[in-house]
């Protein structure tokens, strides 16, 4: 399967709890990109209660995600549906299939392949509540993660929960071969709460003891591990002292920081357009939601991330090769694992692009690996 041409940007949106507005924001940042001229392809990955599809009133019987999974279609852009909105299409969820709400590893890997190699400038996926592995996993394969929250205590706590999850969750993939590392982080997913718990800063410390080599690869998940944060029914500017402390918990407890890319203004008049979200944003009441769109959208659009905007490279100098290969000296074999290549493999039929492609796919990037 070959890539029709490279997305620009996979932007995913989740959060931890439910109703907190997360599909609704997907819509509308969809519908912002494709006003502009962007293309746009939004991705319901809510694989337990997908709805995405209705806020732009498709009710009719469309091809899902369950065609894929279950192998009614060979390729994901089989099932992309076009929508009332210019330049938007969709890849609808799937009403509740038994098995289906929990793929296997194997075949997350395959849809996020099937995503990736969808045409469009930008791809939105709408991911479900709760931390569960399928949430957490999508997350953290997209170039930018979403977190949308409502200033409440439950939702807050929930984005936290999320946010840590995805952490551990990313560590725990990254190092789980890992002899002394692996275990470590074993030992602190299995805490219930209160005491220590698990931190980049704690992990640092941990791996300049345990396996020094390491310490470039957490210093690049440290760097790329940077969630957006949206608050949802809250005006403009506003830092609610809720969010004031999320931010201040993911600093202090999980060493993470996140960025409060913007607030969403509450708008009661939303209910009368639930079946067609692009109607509301070009409608009179739906002005100021629309607003606060483009200026999270700008935001998110505008943070010079390595994963983001930045072409991979086509021609590597030798000063890049040497680059990629001593980045490689320190990665965990884990890194390689089900992939029919090692990194000794690797090293010995050097490809730079083939080899780059597996380390991004692995969740690994360096700035080598891009051209800006
Ligand atoms: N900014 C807002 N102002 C008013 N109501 C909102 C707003 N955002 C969401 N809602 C309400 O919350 C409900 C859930 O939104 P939705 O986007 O489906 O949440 P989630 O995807 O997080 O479960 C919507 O039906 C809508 O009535
Ligand atoms: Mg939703």
């Amino acid at each position: 399967m070959k890539p029709d041409s490279k997305p620009k940007m996979i932007l995913s949106v989740a959060g931890g709890k439910g109703g907190v507005g997360k599909s609704i924001f997907s819509v509308s940042l969809g519908t912002k990109l494709a006003m502009d001229g962007h293309s746009v392809a939004l991705v319901d990955l809510d694989l337990g209660a997908a709805n995405l599809h209705t806020y732009l009133g498709i009710i009719k019987k469309t091809p899902t995600i369950a065609d894929f999974i279950l192998k009614k279609v060979p390729s994901l852009k089989d099932i992309l549906v076009e929508t009332s909105q210019d330049n938007m299409k969709i890849i609808s969820g799937a009403e509740f299939v038994p098995g289906m709400a929990n793929p296997a590893h194997w075949m997350k890997l395959k849809i996020m392949r099937h995503v990736k190699a969808l045409s469009a400038d930008y791809i939105i996926i709408d991911l479900g509540a709760g931390v569960h592995f399928n949430t957490l996993d999508f997350f953290s394969m997209s170039d930018r993660g979403i977190v949308v929250t409502a200033p409440e205590p439950g939702a807050v706590m929930n984005a936290y929960s999320f946010i840590k999850g995805a952490l551990f969750r990313r560590l725990q993939h990254i190092f789980k071969n890992h002899p002394e590392i692996g275990p470590v982080i074993d030992a602190e997913t299995k805490k219930t709460g209160g005491e220590g718990g698990l931190s980049l800063e704690m992990l640092t410390e941990q791996i300049r003891t345990l396996s020094p080599d390491m310490l470039p690869l957490i210093e690049e998940i440290e760097n790329e591990f940077c969630p957006a944060l949206v608050v949802n029914r809250i005006s403009e500017g506003h830092k609610h002292v809720l969010v004031r402390n999320l931010i201040a918990l993911c600093r202090d407890k999980l060493g993470v920081s996140i960025e409060h890319v913007g607030n969403l203004p509450d708008n009661p008049e939303i209910s009368g357009y639930l079946l067609k979200i692009p109607a509301f944003l070009t409608s009179w009441s739906g002005k100021s939601y629309l607003e606060a769109v483009k200026n999270i959208s700008d935001k998110i659009l505008t943070r010079t991330s390595l994963t983001a905007n930045a072409e991979i490279k086509t021609d590597f100098s030798d000063e890049d090769v040497e680059k990629i290969i001593k980045l490689m000296e320190t990665l965990d074999e884990s890194i390689f694992s089900g992939s029919s290549r090692s990194a000794s493999k690797l090293r010995m039929y050097f490809k730079p692009r083939e080899v780059v492609d597996l380390l991004i796919s692995r969740g690994v990037t360096h700035e080598a690996f891009y051209s800006r």
